[in-house]
């Protein structure tokens, strides 16, 4: 008698345990996935929005930067930078540790060169593909948010993205040359959204 009930006990202890493990592997398997990619170059403002946003959400978070150095001389960058927008040119970024299939949606942040997307995420958006992902622009500027949130929303629709939330963040400079965000609440709000 003994010996049939101890039977009984395993075999219903065994069959928890298969549905509890069943009931964890698929929430591994489905778990809504969200990867930060940004740009950063001038006093890292969009690279602090990025990190607010990676612990907040928890998610992972990737820098991209292109394959040959940007001049850290404000006259040449400029000049540069703008050539490369009026170009739309696309430099070659370094290899990136990810893979955004592994994501179901992707929080993509740049600084606005004139008026437009930084060339790297240019580079970025036009290489990859986002069917069926979500995508959430947002971009920093001083004061010129420009065509940025809408050229990201149309280039990522036109690569198969949801795209939901995009928002521009404008930072002042309050200390000489040293920006910071103009409406911390509005940040805060907008992240509250993504969660
Ligand atoms: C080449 C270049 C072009 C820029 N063009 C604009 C612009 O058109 N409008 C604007 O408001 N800010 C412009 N800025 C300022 C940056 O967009 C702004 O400071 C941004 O927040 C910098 O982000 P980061 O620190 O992450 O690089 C420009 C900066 C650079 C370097």
């Amino acid at each position: 008698m003994n010996k049939i009930l101890s039977i009984i006990l395993v075999s219903l202890t065994c069959a928890y345990m298969t549905i509890n493990c069943k009931a964890s592997e698929k929430q591994t398997q489905n778990p809504k996935k969200t990867l930060i990619v940004y740009f950063s170059y001038s006093h890292g403002n969009t690279k602090s929005i990025a990190e607010k946003l990676q612990k907040t959400l928890h998610a992972d978070i990737v820098c991209l930067e292109p394959k040959t150095p940007y001049p850290r001389d404000n006259e040449k960058m400029d000049k540069q930078g703008r050539e490369e927008v009026e170009q739309q040119f696309k430099p070659e970024l370094k290899p990136l540790n990810i893979k955004l299939n592994d994501y179901d949606r992707i929080i993509i942040g740049t600084p606005t060169w004139w008026y437009r997307m930084a060339p790297v995420i240019l580079s970025f958006m036009s290489s990859n593909d986002f069917k069926g992902k979500t995508v959430i622009p947002f971009s920093t500027h001083a004061g010129w948010a420009g065509s940025v949130i809408k050229d990201m929303t149309a280039l990522a629709k036109e690569k198969g993205a949801i795209v939901e939330n995009g928002h521009a963040f404008l930072f002042r400079d309050k200390k000489e040359g040293q920006p910071s965000i103009d409406s911390p609440e509005e940040l805060d709000k907008w992240i509250d959204s993504l969660k």
